[in-house]
């Protein structure tokens, strides 16, 4: 009767629309490009593995050996009981762990001819006759072989990790008893607190493994900066996209890799395009940089307002001849002294489309397009308007890194100027190239570059650092590379 209910016809179509939206929901997922791509290569990994064994020794050296009390009835002898206790497990040994990439499944742990000493003390009894002492033990030829799920928690866009599989094989166990009289006795048990504790650490390795995924890895990038924000306009997200991924050499996450506005956060009328690494793979790790990463910071800062620089007098240098005075500018542009005479003047630029960058195998180019608008300043401190110049140029930006953050430097070709508006009649512009070419590389390249090698973060865990960083660009995408400390 149940199962006619849970068959019933009602059911049928509300199957049909949830499959449908799950082959919608798997669609979309797979639609979105990363603005970003973080790689871990082999030698990562295999980093990784040495600092996680360590870890993982650690947790093994906590296993707990209970104590195995037993009575034996023995026929010459007759009765008597027997306990092993105090058990410790006093070393790991964990040679040559590995984490070979499983393509298209994830990681996989691989510990052959682990051993581990354990050390205690046995006690027998039979009738007033009691006896003691100590012993030794060696497990070998220990093989732990797990399989590491990898995916991202959709709401943090963090990567998550779980033990999907574990399994542990131990091949030889051998105790030597030291003791007293009665230490013949004892060895006659030797095979069962063998095989006792053989299954222990059977056991025990596979939950202490698990454990320690759940407990020490996922917790260590719960603290993975994947929302960042970096100044009092933007943030940076680097959030998962997909769940990691792994080829034969690679483990790569997908990143959004997306600059965004912190008061109004808006999707870019923009999309990044399909980002393929090169298959370096003698750094740890790598982190590719589309354009979209790029031009999606150009467009948060010019759309919040912040790309302009207001300038006046005071801010030019007592020793320059170039003033902003319409004193000064009367000397080519005579209709300023005469129509606004005697007065200070600001010089209002501004970024007048968001900044588009490009990047060639060359570097990082991008083509700004500037305004400049000229005022003068009466008497009662209102503004007027004298005229705004176009000004285009060609710029390139040297990227480079620290051991946390990407830092740049913006380079600027020759400026082109270009008469917009006037309100002072019309004029030619060639004059003012000076002015322009005084203004542009000394007062307002450096406090744009002052912001540059201020940078943006990278998405590393903490305690992590970076060493010998690489950068290479490339069509569309810039490479970073380097490898990493744990300390
Ligand atoms: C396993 O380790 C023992 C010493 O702990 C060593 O003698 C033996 O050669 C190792 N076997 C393999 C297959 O590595
Ligand atoms: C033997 O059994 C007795 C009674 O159960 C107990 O008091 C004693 O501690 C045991 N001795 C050993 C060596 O396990
Ligand atoms: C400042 O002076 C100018 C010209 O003298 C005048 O047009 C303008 O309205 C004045 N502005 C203010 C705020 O008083
Ligand atoms: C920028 O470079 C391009 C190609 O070299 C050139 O055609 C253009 O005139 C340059 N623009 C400026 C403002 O220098």
């Amino acid at each position: 009767m149940r199962e006619d209910m849970a068959r019933g016809p009602d059911n049928s179509p509300r199957r049909a629309l949830l499959a449908v939206l799950a082959a919608v929901g798997t669609a979309m997922t797979a639609a979105i490009s990363p603005g970003a791509v973080a790689r871990i290569s082999q030698k990562g990994l295999d980093y990784a593995c040495q600092e996680g064994t360590a870890v993982l020794r650690k947790e093994l050296e906590k296993i707990e050996i209970p104590d195995y009390s037993r009575k034996f009835k023995i026929k010459p002898l007759g009765k008597g009981n027997y306990s092993f206790y105090s058990m410790n497990v006093r070393g790991f040994q964990l040679p040559s762990p590995q984490i070979p990439l499983v393509p298209n499944v994830g990681l996989k742990l691989f510990i052959g001819n682990a051993s581990v000493k354990i050390s205690g003390k046995w006690k027998a009894q039979k009738s007033f006759i009691k006896t003691s002492g100590n012993f030794d033990l060696t497990v070998e030829g220990i093989s732990i072989v797990a399989d590491l799920k990898m995916g991202s928690d959709p709401t943090s866009g963090k990567p998550t990790f779980a033990c999907s599989s574990c399994r542990s094989h131990v091949s030889s166990v051998g105790v030597h008893i030291s003791g007293s009289k009665l230490g013949w006795l004892i060895r006659l048990f030797r095979e069962n607190i063998e095989s006792s504790i053989r299954n222990t650490i059977q056991d025990e390795i596979c939950k202490v493994v698990t454990n320690s995924v759940s407990s020490e890895l996922q917790p260590y990038f719960q603290n993975l900066p994947v929302m960042t924000k970096i100044d009092a306009v933007a943030g940076i997200d680097y959030r998962l996209v997909a769940s990691p991924a792994a080829t034969s050499e690679y483990l790569d996450g997908h990143l959004k890799g997306e600059f965004f506005s912190l008061a109004h956060r808006i999707p870019p009328p923009f999309a990044p395009s399909a980002l393929e690494l090169p298959a370096d793979h003698d750094r740890m790790v790598y982190l590719g940089l589309s354009e979209y990463f790029f031009n999606t910071a150009g467009l948060v800062y010019y759309e919040a307002g912040v790309l302009k620089l207001t300038l006046t007098d005071e801010m030019i240098p007592k020793t320059s001849t170039f003033r902003l005075t319409t004193r000064f500018f009367g000397t080519f542009l005579p209709e300023v002294a005469k129509m606004f005479p005697n007065m200070n003047m600001q010089l209002a630029i501004s970024v007048s489309t968001p900044p588009h960058l490009s990047m060639q195998s060359s570097g990082l180019a991008l083509t700004p397009y500037l305004e400049a608008e000229t005022f003068a300043i009466l008497p009662n401190s209102s503004l007027a308007s004298l005229f705004l110049l176009g000004l285009s140029t060609n710029a390139s930006v040297e990227v480079g890194a620290t051991s946390s953050r990407l830092v740049g430097e913006l380079k600027l070709d020759r400026l082109l100027l270009e008469l917009k508006h006037s309100n002072i009649g019309p004029f030619p512009v060639a004059p003012l190239q000076a002015m322009m070419d005084y203004v542009v590389p000394t007062l307002v390249l450096p406090r744009v570059n002052q912001r540059l090698q201020k940078g943006f973060p990278l998405p590393m865990p903490s305690h992590v650092q970076l060493y010998n960083p690489m950068l290479r660009s490339h069509q569309g995408f810039l490479l970073f590379g380097a490898d990493v400390h744990h300390g």
